[in-house]
Formats: structure tokens, sequence, C-alpha cells
């Protein structure tokens, strides 16, 4: 057995989110994802979009955790995609998929997340983020709040988001709310649409 860079938790939510990633995409076209990790979810999501060109990206520094498990998987080679540079130099997708990362990210880079990703998502794409958020300014669980007081000690720029202020900034870049999925272990799949005429 090959000795890959491994994330439990993607291992438990890759399923939960295919579940729901199958309500939304087709199996054709092409999707871009971005901060992509060890590349569990791609290799365990791509298979089952055989007719979908699934791109992964992450930073330069995390690429090579990224490229052997996509390789594995027989996908594209992953591409430098960060949502902080001024341009993201990759084409247009027609859906953008992210797990676990705006929680991660300062809220500066959240906010370039939703400028930068305006010019890569084709009108009528779809944008599909996984993770945990907060609502009314409440957390969804006491563990969600213990989780935001690890990650705010840790990095204090990063920190669960609220829902309402990421939504906003997805009204801004002309993304509609279709779906807000609750998933297993207090997280959310958020899916917004891009406007058609955008
Ligand atoms: C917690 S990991 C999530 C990985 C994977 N999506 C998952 O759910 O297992 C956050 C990911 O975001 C990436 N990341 C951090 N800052 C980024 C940035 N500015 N632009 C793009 N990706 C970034 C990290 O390299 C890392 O792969």
């Amino acid at each position: 057995m090959e000795d890959l860079p491994f994330s439990q938790a993607s291992e438990n939510n890759k399923g939960p989110i295919l579940a729901v990633l199958r309500q939304h995409l087709g199996d054709t076209g092409s999707l871009l994802e971005i901060g992509a990790g060890t590349g569990q979810h791609a290799e365990h999501m791509a298979g089952r979009f055989p007719g979908l060109c699934w791109q992964t990206s992450d930073t330069a520094a995390n690429l090579s955790i990224l490229r052997p498990r996509v390789s594995r998987a027989g996908l594209p080679a992953p591409i430098a995609v960060d949502v902080n540079a001024a341009d993201w130099n990759c084409g247009r997708f027609e859906a953008v998929f992210c797990a676990n990362m705006l929680h991660i990210i300062a809220a500066t880079s959240v906010e370039n997340f939703f400028l930068g990703l305006g010019p890569h998502l084709l009108p009528g794409g779809l944008l599909l983020v996984y993770g945990p958020f907060r609502y009314r300014n409440a957390y969804t669980s006491p563990s969600n709040a213990r989780f935001d007081h690890w990650l705010r000690q840790r990095d204090p720029l990063s920190g669960i988001r609220d829902f309402e202020w990421v939504n906003r900034l997805a009204e801004d870049a002309a993304l509609a709310l279709v779906e807000d999925h609750a998933m297993p272990a207090n997280n959310q799949l958020l899916v917004w649409k891009k406007s058609p005429g955008n």
C-alpha cells in the first residue's frame, strides 16, 4: 500500500459530499477544485463523473502533497491556484468546488476568493463550498464553537465564517444561493449559481 498524504477528515466526509454533488453536477463540462489538499476528494469523486473534467488545484507550496494521489487517480495534473493571486491564471469552468478552506484562510482571503472566482466560473455555473459556518451570530453546535476557538488560537486570522457575510460576498459576485445542505458533523454544503448574464 502506498503511503500517500492522508486526511482522516477527508476520508470521513467524502461520501456525504459526493451524495450532494450528485444532486447538482452533471456528467459533462469541467470543475475546478480549489484547495484540494491531499486529493482524496478528487480521487473519490472524479471517477463518479467520468464525463466531467475534474481539475484539482492548490497553492504552489501544496502541490507536492496533492500530486501523487491525483496522478494515481489518472486525473489532469494539479495546477497552482492561490486565491490571493491577482490572476488565478486558469481557464473557465462550469463548476468550482472547495472544501474546508474558508475557515482556514484569512477573511481578506475569503474576500479574494469571491473576487477572483468571477472570471473563472462560467455564466450559469455552480459554486459548491463545504465546511462549518455560523448563522445569526451563533454556532451550529458546541463542538463548532470549540473548533473555532482552537482555530483562532492557532491562527488569529482564521475562524469559522458567518454564513450571512459569506453569502453577501457571493451575491456581490453575482452568485445566488441555490441550496444550503446540512451535512454530518455540523458542516454545511452551500451551493450558489452564477447569474446566466455574468
Ligand atoms: C484544511 S485543508 C482542506 C483540504 C481539502 N479540501 C479537504 O477538505 O480535505 C485547506 C486547503 O486550503 C489550501 N489553501 C490555503 N490557503 C490557500 C490559498 N490562499 N489559495 C488556495 N488554497 C489555499 C491549503 O493548501 C489546503 O490544501
